[in-house]
């Protein structure tokens, strides 16, 4: 990013052209033989009202570097030569070939950060864990939990009731992107969005922010989408899903996601890992059972599939399940594990809906951006006719309300044959 951001009721939006965005970079630090030539962008985020300050962000660059070697390190620095303006030199490394033998080290997955004292301590536990990759489950600032005049919120529902267009500081970004710099600059991180990202603004726009300032490989996975994509992290396919737009079969999201699943080759990303924001198996009070019409759209297709493993965010706590799928025990199902507790401001989940006396209203469950009604009461099971267990549900392995990120590894065992670990740590 170049340029300063503005804020205030008289703004006057930078011209992304007037600096060039180029990378320089190659195997060797003091070698930086290639060079690569992206665009640049700004956004704004305007409200249709008087008496709120509106946004315009500095220059964002991307650009693309293509033809890199897997597995291999690379120094690179970013700015316009012409100026002359360039940045320090940053090193990454790429991910290791797409293979059943190669996998990145450890790879962090982190959601629900913000920027508070508990962002802090996890993104330093996180980094000395030295992950190859950053998966971020969504809610990534909450910049709206704060007022234009930068004032913050502990609560984005009782808030701000009166707003026609939910306020945000869009600063915030600009700060939490420069606490992030270091990390990001040399680890690759993988986002999908949370509805901390929404950020309506004028004409209804919505997700500005999130899909200006961060990178998706949508066109390389077909999807064409910022708010849905898959990669490969070795012998791992990711599926980066989208809660907040349409998740329904005849959508192009589901189609989409069909496509991608069918052209899984097993031989070469033996591991199967979906990830999207609000869990489907949290058994916490807070957004208890928001997600379920998601889930009943979409469950039974990646369930055909063989997904391993589910990770979600948005829900303040962390939570694992057992292999669960329509909320019975099932071996060939996924396990879904939660981890929306990387720091915000929020208050920490510790309420569950099993809890005597916490079981919701059903008609309180539905998130707005989410569509409508699907959480009726269990047919089946020790909960049948219920909206809650009574007890901790047996799909649910584990939970603690703590602040904290998980590391996933893949280890090999033998005979060559590998397993899937996870660890969550505070
Ligand atoms: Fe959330």
């Amino acid at each position: 990013m170049t340029g300063e951001s503005q804020i205030g009721e008289d703004i006057k939006p930078l011209d992304p052209n007037s600096v060039a965005s180029v990378v320089r970079y190659g195997s060797l630090r003091h070698t930086l033989s290639h060079e690569a030539t992206g665009y640049s962008l700004v956004y704004n985020q305007l409200y249709p009202f008087q008496g709120l300050q509106n946004y315009t962000s500095g220059i964002i660059h991307h650009v693309r570097l293509t033809g890199l070697e897997p597995g291999a390190q690379y120094y690179y620095q970013c700015g316009d030569p012409s100026i002359p303006a360039m940045s320090a030199v940053h090193a990454f490394k790429t991910m290791p070939i797409s293979s059943p033998q190669s996998y990145p080290n450890r790879i962090a997955i982190v959601g629900d950060l913000g920027l508070t004292y508990n962002t802090t301590s996890t993104i330093d536990h996180m980094s000395s864990n030295e992950p190859d990759l950053i998966v971020l489950v969504g809610d990534v600032t909450y910049a709206n939990l704060y007022l234009t005049n930068g004032t913050g919120s502990d609560c984005y529902s009782c808030s701000f009731p009166q707003t026609p267009i939910h306020e945000t500081y869009q600063p915030r970004w600009d700060y939490w992107g420069r606490f992030m710099e270091p990390v990001v600059s040399t680890i690759p991180l993988m986002v999908v969005e949370g509805n901390h990202e929404i950020e309506e603004q004028a004409e209804h726009k919505t997700f500005l922010s999130y899909s200006s300032r961060f990178a998706f490989p949508s066109v390389e996975s077909g999807s064409f989408s910022t708010f849905y994509y898959s990669f490969n992290a070795g012998g791992i396919h990711f599926i980066m899903l989208g809660a907040y737009i349409s998740y329904y079969k005849q959508g192009e999201q589901y189609k989409w996601l069909e496509r991608d699943l069918a052209s899984v080759d097993r031989t070469v990303t033996p591991w199967l890992i979906a990830t999207w924001h609000p869990p489907w198996y949290s058994t916490y009070k807070a957004h208890y059972r928001e997600a379920e019409c998601m889930r009943v759209e979409m469950e039974e297709l990646l369930y055909s599939y063989g997904v391993d493993v589910v990770f979600n965010g948005h829900v303040h706590a962390y939570e694992r399940s057992n292999r669960v799928y329509n909320f019975s025990l099932d071996s060939c199902a996924p396990l879904h594990i939660m981890v929306g507790d990387g720091g915000n401001r929020e208050k920490m989940a510790i309420k569950h809906a099993d809890d005597p006396g916490e079981c919701p209203d059903p008609l309180t469950t539905p998130d707005e951006y989410m569509g409508g009604f699907c959480a009726f009461n269990f047919t089946t099971g020790p909960a049948a006719g219920k909206f809650c267990w009574d007890r901790q549900p047996d799909f649910s392995a584990y939970r603690e309300s703590s602040f904290g990120h998980g590391i996933l590894e893949v280890k090999s065992c033998f005979h060559n044959l590998n397993s899937l670990w996870f660890s969550y740590l505070l």
